[in-house]
């Protein structure tokens, strides 16, 4: 039986004395049940501060991005032993805002993928595909494609402990959710491509996340699907007692 998992994308919002109240204010409510776990993925300058709020709680702090290399010349970027430092357990590779606008590819999300679990973080891949793939009837081919690139070369081991977030590009940020059906048909897609990779054994353990305008009046509905093991939220994840709510639903 898989845990869910909730995870808060706050994307490029909010300012440190927002998310140190919004984490004070989760922290306080926070459900003490085993079988959800909560993460919310900040901007790196918040992460230090948050770590510390969240020490000896439920709640785990995730970076939404990082470099592939250990350090270097790579001016503006953060790396994976960085945020291992600071505490951080989580960071989101490969979302769609990052390959649309930071050129994040299969190839570096797949670096970005050994160089997390190198360093003892755990990945949250996202994949997911854009309208025109859907109406033409490529989307299944497209994840399978960004599933296989993306976790090339890692162990059953890794694979098995690695957070896969379909997110279908049309429904970010646009209040369209794919209906529970569909996402649930991708995210066993995934399941079925993982375990053609690798096991049956590890598929079964692989955490996979639908996000895509999840908010409190869907995730109900998402959560009873059998492959969907929780969500991965931008715009409900900004306020405390809606993120709260979210991962409640995952108890
Ligand atoms: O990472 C989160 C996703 O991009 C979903 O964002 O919940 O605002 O649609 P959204």
């Amino acid at each position: 039986m898989r845990n869910k998992v909730i995870a808060g994308n706050w994307k490029m919002n909010k300012i440190l004395a927002e998310a140190n109240q919004f984490t004070d204010d989760v922290v306080k409510k926070v459900p003490s049940n085993d079988n959800v776990e909560s993460i919310i993925c900040a901007p790196f300058p918040f992460l230090t501060s948050l770590v510390e709020k969240t020490k000896g709680t439920k709640v785990k702090i995730g970076a939404q991005n990082m470099h592939y290399e250990e350090k270097g010349a790579f001016t503006g970027e953060v790396s994976p032993v960085m945020l291992k430092d600071l505490g951080v357990t989580h960071v989101v590779i490969g979302h769609s805002e990052r390959r649309e606008h930071f050129a994040e590819t299969d190839e570096t999300v797949n670096k970005k993928a050994h160089a997390a679990f190198k360093h003892g973080l755990t990945p949250i891949v996202c994949v997911g595909e854009t309208l025109e793939q859907r109406e033409a009837n490529e989307t299944m081919d497209h994840i399978e494609k960004q599933i296989r690139k993306g976790l090339e070369g890692l162990s059953d081991e890794q694979v098995a402990s690695t957070i896969v977030a379909y997110e279908p590009i049309w429904a970010i940020g646009t209040g369209k959710t794919a209906s529970s059906e569909d996402a649930n048909e991708v995210c066993t897609h995934i399941r079925n491509v993982i375990k053609e990779a690798t096991s049956e054994d590890t598929a079964e353990k692989v955490v996979i996340q639908y996000g895509g305008s999840v908010k409190p009046a869907n995730i109900d509905e998402l959560l009873t699907q059998s492959d969907i093991d929780g969500a991965l939220v931008g715009g409900a994840s900004l306020e405390a007692e809606s993120f709260l709510a979210l991962v409640e639903a995952g108890t």
